[in-house]
């Protein structure tokens, strides 16, 4: 009798999740698939994201039944909403605090009755409240007017909407739609700035000085895009709400307390040196989860190596890859013509990083469990770094035997890339015997 409930749970779940995806069919699973046109998935643009089918695929094609899913690199919670849709548990770890709050909002439960209501103190609130501008003194001076050399992010008008919301919003009882309203005003940060943020880092818009946003649209596109999420979150509230836990923090160390899992789907950041602090900058210090540049380097600091930003104590690369000795041989040897000449460490320690999360994903899994990555090959001064072939070579010293390797995107651009290179993106499968 059990387990034809299971049985039926299970169906419901994929209907349910079928619903949400919209049964679409995708050329890739990889980055870049379309996600951002998904309920939930909209709430923030996150083009790193892989597409949720990738869960189901993986949770379909496990060797071992899954109740538990982990994602060590949550992101914007791609694993957790599926695997929640799916009827399975998860963790995701993320170091992003913003991201965490992300994946939370996602995942959370809500009566949209009461958040409808929410949205309305939220709104009075703001047409009430004067905004202070010293509400964001901790921030870089950059970010509010007069800024720097006359170049600013935000005009003090709009500056003022914004602490006028964070002011209400704060003032909400219910902290679960304390954080929903924050993310979805996180969601359009950057398109009320002046400013754009690509794989780069941030760039002032042109003619952003001519640019004059009012804050009354500041307002009115909080208000859409919170009652579209309340839209979204009504339209799917009978979905099975798996129990899904957040971890803030860096999944390197975290991922060492994490047991009982039975799969394991994430994607790392690749080692092209994008900087996902740089590129939820913005998010990070108007929603006040940054408040001194300490903060700031801190979190720098706990992300993987796979950016030559910040000065830090690179760990020594793994040995045991031929493929990974060829190219930090060649790095070395070039170090004069890269454009940093922390790359080799970098790239070194990239794999000691991905070797500290793989280690204790096998340690988590139970056996025969699976780990599903979707990962990027880089590319310095001509020398490539071909990330799915290192880490095969590496995987049984961490425990884990290869099993299958499949191209998501060959020669197409990346969006980790920032849309350049013409650089490969891979699902690697790996075992726990
Ligand atoms: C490629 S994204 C993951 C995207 C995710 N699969 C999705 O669909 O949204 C990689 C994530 O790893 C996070 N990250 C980087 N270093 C980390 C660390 N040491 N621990 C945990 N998360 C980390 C970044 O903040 C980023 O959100």
């Amino acid at each position: 009798m059990d387990w034809q409930n299971s049985l039926s749970e299970r169906k419901t779940a994929e209907v349910q999740f079928k619903d949400w995806t919209q049964n679409r069919k995708l050329s890739t699973l990889g980055t870049n698939a379309g996600s951002k046109t998904l309920p939930f998935q909209t709430w923030h643009r996150f083009k790193e994201a892989y597409a949720p089918e990738l869960i189901e695929r993986a949770i379909q094609e496990s060797e071992i039944p899954v109740r538990r899913l982990l994602d060590t690199f949550g992101g914007s919670g791609t694993s957790a909403l599926a695997a929640q849709f799916l009827g399975v548990e998860s963790t995701s770890i993320e170091i992003n605090p913003f991201l965490a709050d992300v994946i939370k909002a996602k995942t959370q439960q809500y009566e949209s009755g009461m958040l409808t209501h929410d949205l309305g103190l939220v709104v009075r609130g703001a047409l009430r409240t004067e905004g202070r501008l010293e509400r964001f003194s901790t921030c870089p001076p950059t970010f509010i007017e007069p800024g720097v050399k006359g170049r600013y992010i935000y005009s003090a008008d709009i500056a003022k909407m914004l602490s006028a919301l964070l002011d209400s919003i704060e003032a909400l009882k219910e902290q679960s739609h304390q954080r929903l309203f924050k993310v979805i005003l996180g969601g359009i940060l950057v398109a009320v700035s002046n400013v754009y943020v690509n794989g780069k880092g941030r760039r002032y818009r042109r003619g952003w000085e001519n640019r004059k946003i009012k804050p009354e649209t500041v307002l009115d596109m909080f208000v859409q895009s919170a009652a579209r999420a309340i839209e979204e979150i009504h339209a799917h509230s009978n979905r099975r709400h798996a129990k899904a836990e957040v971890i803030n923090a860096d999944s390197r160390v975290a991922v060492k307390d994490v047991s009982d899992v039975d799969l394991v789907v994430f994607s790392p950041p690749y080692p092209n040196s994008f900087d996902y602090t740089d590129v939820y900058n913005v998010e990070l210090w108007v929603l006040g989860y940054l408040s001194s540049l300490d903060d700031n380097k801190i979190l720098r600091g706990s992300t993987l190596s796979s950016h030559v930003q910040i000065a830090r104590d690179y760990q020594k690369a793994p040995c045991g890859s031929p493929a990974l000795d060829h190219s930090l041989g060649l790095l070395y040897s070039k170090k004069d013509s890269l454009w940093s000449p922390w790359i080799p460490q970098m790239v070194g320690a990239y794999f000691a990083d991905m070797g500290a999360v793989l280690k204790g994903c096998t340690n988590a899994l139970s056996k025969g469990g699976e780990v599903w990555m979707v990962v990027g090959n880089s590319q310095y001064a001509g020398v490539p770094v071909d990330v799915d072939q290192i880490l095969i070579e590496l995987a049984p010293a961490w425990g884990l035997t290869f099993k299958k390797r499949e191209p998501f995107r060959s020669m197409r651009a990346s969006a980790q890339q920032g849309g350049k290179q013409q650089l490969a993106e891979t699902l690697v499968i790996l075992a726990k015997q």
